[in-house]
């Protein structure tokens, strides 16, 4: 291959991951690995002068703010900090930090605050006269972007700050992330789309604050913790700003902690280097600060970091295992996914016996073949995941693995789209999507059908009661109630197959009950390829009924707002198979309501609730606290946090705290769960 060649294939491959990365969201390599492409074609360019073009992604500043959010310049650059990652390089930190103020021998002693390092997304926050004015990502440490709208949307983020805060313009820095559960959820939600999960946290976080729908980032639940003040007087060492920073409203994260001399803060470090494990969100080490600004100010920085601090990382958690074999998993659009099925190893306090392989070329990249032994990772992601290969110039090797053509589920013969990483199985009664398909339709955010699981949805296929999600609305009560179900995962020898009985007979009124559903929950439920909630919601409000939907064409559907393209195009040709089609007629005849009522067709957002506030206290069963204020505020109703005359509800979940009292005492109307969701969802 000539340079020039080379070259253009690594622009295509970098222009590629990088729009995995800052469009999708979904890296399919790693930061070190994208870092290697970049370097050969920084160095091949620089060898080759001539081939470089305007367009070349080396002819990019780093980490420039896509277009979508204006850009602002930060009032003092946002460094970052040096790692250090071992007890040694922490100890060579905290020598460089004595050695820089002259203080040396055992009597020097540096106070420092050690902080949990939170892995999520640096932002700068600015308040002026207490109140937030704006949000603004870190972007190359210079320029950031503007995400203020989201950020206001972040439930911990005070927009006005408690008495006693500065009244002058200052800011205040730290970190966004995403809890695990709201990781979780968003993932299974994801999943539940058909959309890539986030490979960790902090992808997804990166990911919520960059949306351009507020109200999709309000949902997902972000999180923030402040760690730093930018621009107030008066203060003199870093555990008084945290302090404050706390007094004046804002998060900060409580396990912080003055030390004095470089041994407790090992110790700080090896305590939550375990204890990490217990805490609700993620973090991947600590950072070390001097405490005192007087010695910061001497030590000073380079052009990068602060000579005043370090991020002391936790090891990655390794283990090594057997790779027994390598089995694939088929999703509801047929994607057909490689997993290694592992001996099962104990790695950061959990069993692991499968890691994801992501697809057929990573695979092939790391030689990954079945009986070989290998390093297994859990570093910022959850699924854990094949670092290597231990040993790949073992004899005896089993033969490079290589995607089998048919599929695991039905045997049909797996294709692979030009220019598409994933293999997939196109049969659309292949029971393995089949299964996926009915338990997507089942779901909670589709047709909400209670007590249809894994379990039961696996006989009913396998014994051909069930061949499309029709089929479920020719159930008889005698059919389920004699259904034999195995449990899936038997807790205790005595769980053995048993009869459905009445848990069959409750199903089939489930199952009866959904045919009354309000018609998005239909559109939802079909699994249309990037019709997700809010795509069929606004779907069955503009077309009122399945048949106008199916003979809308790709600009009718265009023309709907909050449709584009993507959608537009998947649906028509959802509606073109003969085979859907059917479907929905059968589906209709068997009295699946395939029509919206009055009252769904209704413009929601302007305003069934405009000049309502809310307020929310206890626990929902049926939401999260964040989906509740979402769905409040699409409807044009507002959230606030306190209880007065003016509230016009007050919505009380399971163990409501002292707020419903308030609600009684002045009067205000409350709401059940059950009453709360009929006036959000009315039908
Ligand atoms: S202090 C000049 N404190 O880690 C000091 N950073 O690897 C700037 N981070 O860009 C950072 N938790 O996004 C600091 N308690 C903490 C932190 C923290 C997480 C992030 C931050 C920074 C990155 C550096």
């Amino acid at each position: 291959m000539t340079p020039a060649d080379r070259i253009t294939e690594l622009r295509e491959l970098i222009r590629y991951h990088e729009e995995r990365y800052y469009l999708h969201d979904a890296p399919e390599i790693s930061d070190a690995e994208f870092d290697a492409l970049m370097r050969e074609l920084r160095e091949l360019e620089a060898a080759h002068p001539e081939l470089v073009t305007p367009d070349s992604p080396t002819q990019r500043v780093g980490g420039r703010p896509v277009d979508t959010f204006p850009t602002v310049t930060h009032r003092a650059p946002m460094l970052s900090l040096d790692n250090a990652y071992s007890e040694d390089e922490l100890r060579a930190f905290d020598e460089r930090v004595r050695r820089g103020l002259g203080a040396n021998g055992p009597d020097g002693a540096i106070d420092y605050v050690a902080e949990l390092k939170i892995d999520g997304l640096s932002i700068a926050l600015t308040y002026e006269h207490g109140r937030l004015v704006r949000g603004a990502t870190r972007g190359d440490g210079e320029r950031g972007e503007d995400v203020t709208s989201n950020v206001r949307t972040i439930r911990t983020i005070p927009l006005g700050l408690r008495h006693g805060a500065p009244q002058q313009p200052f800011e205040v820095r730290g970190e966004i992330y995403l809890p695990l559960a709201a990781f979780e959820r968003t993932n299974r939600e994801r999943e539940a789309e058909d959309e890539p999960p986030f490979a960790n946290p902090r992808n997804a976080a990166a990911g919520t604050i960059r949306q351009l729908d507020p109200r999709q980032v309000a949902r997902r639940g972000l999180r923030a913790w402040m760690y730093q003040v930018v621009g107030v007087d008066g203060v003199s060492t870093h555990a008084e700003s945290l302090r404050l920073l706390q007094q004046w409203g804002l998060p900060v994260e409580p396990h912080w902690k003055a030390l004095r001399g470089v041994e407790e803060v090992l110790e700080f470090c090896r305590h939550w280097q375990e204890a990490r494990e217990r805490l609700p969100y993620e973090t991947d080490g600590v950072v070390v600060k001097v405490n005192e600004y007087a010695l910061r100010e001497r030590l000073g920085a380079t052009s990068k970091f602060p000579r005043w601090a370090v991020a002391y990382k936790f090891p990655a958690q390794q283990a090594i295992t057997t790779i027994r074999s390598i089995a694939r998993q088929v999703g509801r659009t047929g994607a057909v996914t490689p997993v290694a099925v592992l001996e099962p190893v104990l790695l950061a306090g959990s069993t692991i016996g499968m890691a994801t392989l992501h697809n057929a070329d990573e695979i092939a990249r790391k030689d990954i073949r079945e009986g070989d032994r290998v390093i297994i990772e859990k570093g910022g992601d959850v699924i854990p995941k094949v670092v290597r290969v231990v040993d790949p110039d073992r004899p005896g090797r089993s033969a490079p693995w290589t995607m089998p053509e048919t599929c695991p589920s039905c045997g049909s013969r797996l294709v692979r789209p030009e220019g598409e990483v994933v293999w997939r199985c196109e049969r659309s009664s292949c029971p393995a999507r089949l299964r996926r398909t009915i338990e997507h339709f089942a779901s909670r955010a589709a047709m909400d059908i209670e007590g249809l699981g894994a379990a039961i949805v696996d006989q009913l296929v396998e014994q051909g009661l069930v061949r499309d999600v029709a089929d479920l609305y020719a159930l008889t009560a005698d059919q389920l109630e004699s259904l034999v179900v195995d449990p899936r995962e038997p807790r205790s020898d005595r769980a053995r197959p048993r009869k459905l009985g009445k848990v069959g007979r409750n199903l089939y009124e489930q199952i009866d009950r959904s045919r009354g559903n309000p018609l998005w929950r239909l559109v939802h439920g079909l699994g249309i390829r990037h019709v997700g909630q809010r795509a069929a919601e606004v779907l069955a409000r503009h077309f009122g009924s399945l048949d106008a939907l199916a003979s809308a064409g790709e600009e009718d559907l265009q023309r709907v707002p909050d449709i584009g393209p993507v959608v537009a195009r998947s649906v028509r040709s959802w509606f073109e198979d003969p085979q859907n089609r059917d479907l929905v007629e059968r589906l209709a005849s068997r009295g699946v309501r395939t029509t919206a009522t009055e009252e769904e067709r209704r413009p929601a957002g302007a305003g069934l609730l405009a000049g309502k506030t809310f307020v929310l206290t206890g626990t929902l069963e049926r939401m999260t606290r964040e989906e509740a204020t979402a769905a409040i505020e699409r409807l044009g109703g507002k959230v606030t946090g306190s209880v007065s005359r003016k509230t016009s509800y007050v919505v009380v979940g399971a163990d409501p705290g002292s707020k419903a009292d308030k609600a009684a005492a002045l009067g205000v109307e409350t709401l059940d769960e059950a009453a709360f969701l009929r006036l959000i969802m009315p039908s």
